[in-house]
């Protein structure tokens, strides 16, 4: 993480808006009102709304609840292959004019005119990196170097998609936003290299993803010691190995208690026992 950022705001938790379509508004402003200061979404209206996430913030900050400064703004940039009709960029531009022409757009949908972490969605193929996350990332190394962005980074990375970013990047890697399992140590290898190069992980689906994991007796027995949910816990396990934690709930009993869980520490041996669940046998 750049000093320049962590100066400027460093989110503890953030909240998701994706798959929220006509709630989006709605619930984006609750999560403000619950106290989340950090939103992501993307340019990508398949699975966003991200002039609804503009409308919540544009109200938040019109009502007095929230100042520009106080927010911490993520979007992406999010490839044809990932979209569907709704494009926002010209799908014939070279892929740097596309870059600019989603970014200038989300610029417009959120109603402001900086945004603090700009992502790529995802490579442009499965395995490695193509001609075309080359010239999307120069673009958005553009957009930093314009002052339009305060960090940019990566989405949905293999380990060795992430070591070869590393490589070719110019600016600064800041992010990385992964699902993050369980039974791959909870991403292990990519957040390693994460430590290795001052990238923040921001990890996603840490319940979704883990359901059979978080049934485990272990982690209730966790829950039960520190009188919190599961969910509390694995948000907190998050936060204290380095995970920055992703939720999207649409309940405000949830977005309250996710918060919360910076109210109490988990011993480093429960830290531990959490790090490694998928690989206790009887806990199943
Ligand atoms: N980069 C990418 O490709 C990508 C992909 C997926 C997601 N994301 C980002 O990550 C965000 C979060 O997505 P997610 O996949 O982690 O799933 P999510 O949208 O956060 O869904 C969590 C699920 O767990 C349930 N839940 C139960 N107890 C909960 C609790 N205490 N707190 C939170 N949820 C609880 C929720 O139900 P309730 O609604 O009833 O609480 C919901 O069904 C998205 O909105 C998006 O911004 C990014």
């Amino acid at each position: 993480m750049t000093g320049e950022l962590e100066e400027r705001i460093m989110p503890r938790f953030m909240y998701g808006t994706a798959w929220k379509e006509d709630e989006t508004t709605r619930l984006t402003r609750l999560a403000l009102e619950c106290g989340f200061r950090a939103i992501d979404t993307a340019n990508q209206r398949k699975h966003y709304y991200e002039a609804g996430v503009g409308e919540a913030v544009g109200g938040a900050i019109d009502d007095g609840l929230v100042e520009r400064d106080e927010l911490f703004l993520q979007t992406k940039f999010t490839y044809v292959a990932g979209q569907d009709h709704r494009l926002p960029y010209d799908a014939d531009a070279p892929f740097s004019h596309q870059v600019e022409q989603s970014f200038n757009k989300s610029l417009e949908h959120l109603g402001v005119a900086f945004i603090d972490s700009y992502i790529l969605h995802g490579p442009s193929r499965r395995m490695g990196l193509g001609k075309a996350d080359r010239e999307v990332w120069r673009a958005m190394e553009k957009l930093l170097e314009e002052g339009n962005v305060g960090a940019i980074g990566v989405s949905n990375v293999t380990a060795d998609q992430l070591r070869q970013f590393v490589d070719i990047a110019e600016a600064p890697v800041a992010f990385v936003q992964n699902r993050c399992f369980a039974r791959a140590g909870w991403d292990r290898e990519v957040r390693q290299i994460c430590d290795a190069n001052d990238i923040t992980y921001q990890g996603f689906s840490l319940l979704t993803a883990n359901v059979r994991e978080l049934q485990s007796e272990a982690i209730s027995e966790v829950a039960d010691r520190h009188e919190r949910t599961i969910a509390q816990v694995v948000f907190r396990f998050a936060v204290q190995v380095g995970i920055l934690p992703l939720t999207g709930t649409t309940s405000e009993q949830h977005m309250r208690e996710d918060l919360a869980c910076s109210e109490f520490d988990l011993e480093d041996e429960e830290l531990e026992l959490i790090e490694s669940i998928a690989g206790i046998p009887d806990t199943f």
